[in-house]
């Protein structure tokens, strides 16, 4: 049985890490299952995923502990590539994915929650890089990614301390868009994801292309990225019927991937 199930429902669908003995923990096998659901996604019919945890508890509690427990410096840093390689393949996904967060996302899991396109969660939600309270580095992109999202000096403070965050402080810091009462979550999180679907999906995978790709340029060399995106999208007929329907003065759509 994979750890990590698609569950497609129409034109969103669902990656459940589902691991829950072990509150959704990372191991290799997680993390190659992970990657195989992202191969299965159908990317024409699907235009948004959400990532979650299954049970109640736990979105991610971070990579196996008792996994990692005697790797010697080669292992670890296989370890930690394959983490990374998977979490870059996320991150680069071509339609965007949304992070639905209900309980624990620590270490790996926060890391995993990192590389989809925004976080929502649970009022319930832990964060936390707990690894240097372990004797080792964040492993999966964290020294990077979070810095990146919340800036250097709050990065730094959460590392070094390996002090968990609640809900409430996640959003004040950014790390999260939004805090929904636990049983609301995951119905925010579809309405959130059936939103971007509703959008010309042309333009919504243009739009994170050039966001991503133009994140670590000067100016100038990214609003190039945007410059080939928007041309991109000309042409279309998700383009003509957008412009079409405003000017017609009716609602667009449904769009067509094409
Ligand atoms: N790795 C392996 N097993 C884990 C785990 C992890 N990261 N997190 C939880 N588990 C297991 C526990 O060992 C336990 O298993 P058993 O029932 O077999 O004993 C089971 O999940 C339930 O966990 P707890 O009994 O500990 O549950 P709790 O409610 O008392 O505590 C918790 C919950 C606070 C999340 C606690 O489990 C915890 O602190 N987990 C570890 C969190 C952590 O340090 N994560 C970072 C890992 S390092 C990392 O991720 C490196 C990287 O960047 C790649």
């Amino acid at each position: 049985m994979p750890f990590v199930k698609y569950e497609p429902k129409g034109e969103i669908a669902y990656l459940v890490i589902d691991r829950p003995e072990a509150l959704n923990a990372l191991n290799a096998q997680v993390l190659a299952d992970l990657s195989a659901a992202l191969d299965e996604v159908d990317l024409e019919t699907v235009r948004c995923l959400i990532v979650r945890g299954a049970g109640e508890k736990s979105f991610v509690a971070g990579a196996d502990i008792a996994q990692m427990k005697d790797l010697d410096p080669a292992a670890g840093e296989a370890f930690g590539k394959q983490g990374n390689d998977v979490f870059l393949k996320l991150e680069s996904f071509p339609i965007p994915v949304i992070a639905a967060i209900g309980g624990y996302a620590l270490g790996g899991g926060c890391e995993l929650a990192m590389s989809c396109d925004f976080r929502i969660c649970s009022d319930t939600a832990v964060f936390g890089q707990p690894e240097t309270g372990l004797g080792i580095t964040p492993g999966f992109g964290g020294t990077q990614r979070l810095a990146r999202l919340v800036g250097p000096g709050m990065a730094k403070q959460m590392i070094y301390t390996a002090r968990n965050i609640k809900a409430d402080e996640a959003l004040r810091i950014g790390l999260v868009n939004a805090v929904y009462p636990a049983d609301e979550l995951y119905a925010a999180a579809e309405k959130l994801a059936l939103t971007i679907a509703g959008n010309a999906p042309i333009a919504v995978r243009a739009c994170k292309k050039a966001i991503n790709d133009g994140a670590a340029l000067t100016i100038e060399e990214a609003v190039v990225c945007e410059e080939k995106a928007f041309g991109s999208c000309f042409g279309t007929a998700d383009q003509r019927e957008g412009m079409g329907a405003f000017l017609e003065k009716r609602k667009h759509g449904p769009y067509t991937n094409r």
